[in-house]
């Protein structure tokens, strides 16, 4: 059995994350889809409320777990049996973190590969930052995220905006 791992931020998951953990879901057997938690950050969504919206998102995919992880990748990608890591890749902008990524965590651990897969171009925009300052303006962001997370986004962001 394969078991790949998605990992990310996600704070908070938006539909070109879900594009590429349902296309990962298609290829591996397993996929675990793990949540930084990392104390060091301040997220808009805590480690729970971003494993909540993703568990709900992918509820449809019975080969698909949602955990949270916490220091180093390869280590929680060790531990999990994990010989995979699946990232997407949006636009040039990407390629030199997520290279310098992929080769630090291949020298911390060969066995582990890093593939990386193109979003799918209607998403190539997209990102959690992007879409928290849209609706931080009182933008709409229905179409790049889910509709549990544009009725969170706007619950939290809204308001703030209001000062509330
Ligand atoms: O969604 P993001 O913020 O782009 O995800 C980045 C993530 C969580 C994949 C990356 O920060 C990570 O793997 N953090 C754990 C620490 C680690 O292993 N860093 C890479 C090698 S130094």
């Amino acid at each position: 059995m394969t078991i790949a791992i998605c990992p990310g931020s996600f704070d908070p998951v938006t539909n070109g994350h879900l594009d590429i953990i349902e296309r990962t879901a298609a290829i591996f057997d397993k996929v675990i889809v793990a949540v930084l938690e990392n104390p060091s950050k301040e997220p808009l969504f805590s480690a729970a409320e971003r494993r909540y919206f993703l568990q709900k998102v992918l509820a449809h995919l019975p080969n698909v777990e949602v955990e949270y992880f916490q220091g180093l990748l390869v280590n929680y990608a060790k531990s999990k049996d994990a010989k995979v890591i699946v990232k997407g890749l949006r636009a040039i902008s990407d390629f030199e973190s997520e290279f310098q990524m992929a080769l630090t965590n291949k020298k911390m651990n060969p066995e582990i590969e890093t593939i990386f897969m193109m979003t799918a171009n209607e998403y190539s925009f997209l990102s959690s930052s992007m879409v928290k300052e849209l609706v931080y303006f009182g933008g709409n962001p229905e179409g790049f995220v889910p509709p549990l997370v544009v009725a969170a986004l706007e619950e939290k962001l809204g308001r703030r905006r209001s000062g509330k």
